[in-house]
């Protein structure tokens, strides 16, 4: 689903995408030798390799091995690097697209009590770089936190990203708040839903994402912005 999102995102705005399906039983050094080409390939402007992987593969010499500008994901520990200074290329496109959701909202983040659900390196620790960034007050929970819903209620935006459905109550929520929900959970063939339980939720929100709908085409699109500024940068590249 993800896959096919991003590859008729890229034909929608006319950026040409190439799929390298590859067998679950590939070795790591064939999906490192792919990855070694595509980096010198200079038609590429930027690489994804869509995770997770099997367990045979090492997930980060995988990432590693990305050129970090083409690395439009920005999983590389250069990017990562650069995302806690603050001063970065590419943002993690699901963290990037939370940030542009609350812009566009019109909502101000400073000197706001963010909580941020989930401490992954592809959404809770890159998010909460982000809200700090805009002198957001942010605390990082997770599932070892005592009390969460004491935490969850403090907050004027609270963004979950644990990946379990519905985990986040109505009475978990400070009445007005910003919801933002990264969860996408399948629960059944034709059903998803998110790490918010919508229903109980969108009473006490002052604003509030919906799964399927909310967060998950801003990914995208934030996916396709990185991708032309991998453009941008590599035809730099190119001309020095
Ligand atoms: N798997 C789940 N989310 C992502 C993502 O944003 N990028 C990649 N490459 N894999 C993922």
């Amino acid at each position: 689903m993800y896959v096919n999102n991003k590859k008729k995102a890229c034909e929608y705005i006319g950026i040409e995408s190439f799929e390298y399906l590859m067998d679950a039983g590939t070795s790591q050094e064939e999906l490192l030798s792919l990855i070694d080409r595509l980096n010198k390939d200079s038609a590429v402007s930027g690489i994804l390799c869509q995770l997770p992987l099997p367990d045979h593969i090492d997930e980060q010499a995988v990432i590693n091995a990305i050129d970090p500008k083409k690395d439009v994901d920005a999983f590389h520990p250069v990017n990562v690097g650069k995302i806690m200074t603050g001063n970065y290329d590419f943002v993690p496109c699901t963290p990037a697209g939370v940030m542009e959701l609350i812009k566009e909202s019109g909502i101000d983040i400073e000197a706001k009590e963010c909580v941020v659900v989930g401490r992954s390196n592809i959404v809770g620790k890159p998010m909460a770089m982000l809200l700090l960034h805009k002198n957001g007050t942010v605390t990082v929970c997770h599932s070892k936190t005592a009390d969460l819903a004491e935490k969850t209620r403090k907050a004027d935006i609270l963004v979950a990203a644990v990946g379990i459905p519905n985990f986040i109550k109505g009475d978990m929520i400070k009445p007005g708040a910003v919801v933002i929900d990264v969860g996408i959970n399948r629960i059944a063939p034709k059903k998803l839903v998110g790490d918010v339980e919508f229903e109980s939720a969108e009473p006490a929100a002052g604003a509030i994402t919906p799964v399927p709908g909310g967060v998950g085409p801003m990914t995208i699109a934030m996916l396709m912005k990185n991708t032309l500024k991998a453009a941008v940068i590599n035809h730099d590249r190119e001309a020095e």
